[in-house]
């Protein structure tokens, strides 16, 4: 017993010098970072005054003359299916998701954006610290976003993990954007997006107002332009390269709000905000989207304008890999339809961690 008591002081002592070292080892070392200066990491977008935006206003702006315009790939990050008592986060699959999507967007050669595009992760409060600054290190832009449950009451998901998709909608805030491609976090790439900013779909159309169109007086009125782009949902058995002819969709008019393209507007996002206020506006069951896809119902005042199925597919299979299709929408820890994906899938997660690896040494980032 005495020995225990004195012993214990030193003890704490040299816990508390080996804490204080490693703190101030890691706290060197990151500064020296090479790549850190590549990718300005901004903790917040909607903060205004980092020097980078000239004018904010509710809407984006659009490209001017000289065609500038900025753009950006998104993606939204919760803990919500994360053990918070587990302080490994090489345990969270869709951490690990993320990262993936980040080195696929902004490094891997076969994948990544060509013209220095952007990658921000929309992460709500129950992300850590350490997630938030890996995320930082691998080069994506982390924005914390409020959550958004206010009057939400009445939508509940079908799937545990959809509690607080609806906090997706935050991303119309980004204003300082000029048109994001969103991905969800369980995305695979095959090929570049890039050039998806460059088809007609992804531009601004005007809102339809005539007689024929009610607007529902509960909702806050839209926009005069929008941009709300994506893909019909495939039935999870389908051929490659879908078509409506050969019934591959469930619903040709429904689309999939896991990869859209849009254009970030206070206005918008007020409009859904007083949608999503409606209790049975919209079937909750698969809240974001079906949401997304009653504001944008083809026969309403934004119809959704339909990017073609070459650049993404849900329910993916080996025949799809083959097709040509430039990103496939599964989990990368768990292939849906297809477990011969899986060796793809794996290959790419882990040249992700080889990548970081070496680039957390610097080697080879002259
Ligand atoms: C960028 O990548 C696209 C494919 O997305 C390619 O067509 C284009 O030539 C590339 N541009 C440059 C400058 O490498």
């Amino acid at each position: 017993m005495a020995s225990k008591l004195t012993a214990r002081p030193p003890r704490f002592v040299l816990l508390a010098a080996f804490v204080f070292i490693v703190i101030l080892l890691s706290l060197m070392f990151s500064s020296k970072r090479p790549y850190v200066n590549d990718f300005p990491a901004r903790t917040n977008p909607l903060e205004f005054g980092t020097g980078l935006i000239s004018s904010i206003s509710d809407e984006a702006p659009m490209a001017d003359e000289t065609g500038t315009e900025r753009l950006a790939y998104a993606t939204f990050l919760t803990a919500t299916m994360a053990n918070l008592d587990d302080p490994n986060d090489e345990h969270d699959l869709y951490f690990i998701a993320t990262r993936i999507l980040a080195w696929q967007i902004l490094h891997s050669p076969v994948t990544a954006t060509n013209r220095s595009i952007p990658f921000l992760v929309l992460v709500t409060e129950d992300i850590s610290e350490s997630k938030r600054e890996r995320l930082t290190m691998d080069g994506a832009t982390v924005v914390p976003v409020e959550y958004l449950r206010e009057g939400t009451d009445w939508i509940h998901g079908e799937m545990p993990e959809w509690r607080d998709v609806i906090t997706k909608l935050r991303a119309w805030q980004l204003t300082e954007y000029s048109r994001i491609l969103f991905l969800d976090g369980d995305m695979i790439l095959t090929g570049p997006l890039d050039d998806i900013f460059d088809i007609p779909a992804a531009t601004p159309a005007s809102t339809i107002r005539n007689e024929d169109i009610q607007i529902s007086d509960e909702e806050s009125p839209p926009p005069d332009k929008y941009v709300l782009a994506s893909i019909a949902e495939v039935n999870p058995v389908h051929a490659p390269n879908p078509t409506v002819e050969n019934g591959d969709f469930k619903d040709p008019d429904y689309f999939n709000a896991g990869f859209f393209l849009f254009s970030p507007s206070q206005p918008l996002f007020e409009h859904y905000k007083s949608i999503m206020n409606i209790p049975y506006r919209f079937d909750p069951r698969y809240p974001e989207q079906n949401l997304l896809n009653y504001a944008h119902r083809p026969e309403g005042s934004m119809p959704w304008q339909d990017l073609g199925s070459k650049w993404n597919i849900r329910f993916p299979n080996l025949d799809d890999l083959a097709s040509g299709v430039q990103s496939l929408h599964d989990k990368w820890w768990h292939p849906h339809m297809d477990g011969r994906l899986n060796e793809f899938y794996q290959e790419v997660r882990w040249r992700m961690e080889g990548f970081y690896e070496a680039w957390d040494q610097g080697i080879g980032f002259e």
